[in-house]
């Protein structure tokens, strides 16, 4: 049984993870259109990723016998100083992501709610990757700092990540 609380909560992180996604891909825009398309394409990758945690949340509801309400999506900034503050951005989301799954971790801790905390343990583990990731971005654009030829540089190397796959979209 999962309780009305942690269905809430759970409903509030579908949307949470689908304003990660949003922002991400406007953060993809943002650079597109500034001329990094390396950097868009990894928000863009990114973007679909956080599509796929909602997902992740969506279907555990479902498979728990709990009701899916989906919320209004906020509308995110469009417009950064810089592609340094643009990944700024990301890390600080990203830590302020951590926190509401730790949060849900220790609600289901609080409420014995096994199959949830096992499910969380999974976004745990994966905001360590997340956060690792953001500030290796925001460190190696702090070292570019204004020269053109690094930044193209770590255009470039952002530019070969690929798309995710979509492993956690049920079949039906
Ligand atoms: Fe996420
Ligand atoms: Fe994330």
């Amino acid at each position: 049984m999962i309780s009305d609380k942690i269905i809430k909560a759970m409903n509030d992180q579908i949307r949470k993870e689908f304003y990660s996604s949003y922002l991400y891909l406007s953060m993809a825009s943002y650079l597109h259109s500034k001329g990094f398309d390396g950097m868009g394409g990894w928000m863009r990758a990114q973007a679909m990723e956080e599509a796929i945690h909602a997902m992740k949340f969506f279907d555990h509801l479902i498979e728990r016998g709990g009701d899916v309400e989906l919320q209004p999506i906020e509308q995110p900034p469009a417009e950064w100083k810089s592609p340094l503050e643009a990944f700024r951005g990301a890390l600080d989301h990203e830590r302020m992501i951590t926190g509401t799954i730790n949060d849900l971790y220790k609600m289901a801790s609080d409420e014995n709610d096994y199959a949830s905390r096992t499910m969380l343990q999974w976004f745990i583990d994966e905001q360590i990757e997340e956060e690792t990731n953001a500030e290796k971005n925001v460190r190696m654009l702090e070292i570019a700092g204004e020269s053109g030829q690094a930044l193209l540089m770590i255009d470039k190397d952002l530019g070969v990540r690929m798309m995710p796959l979509v492993p956690s979209v049920k079949e039906v």
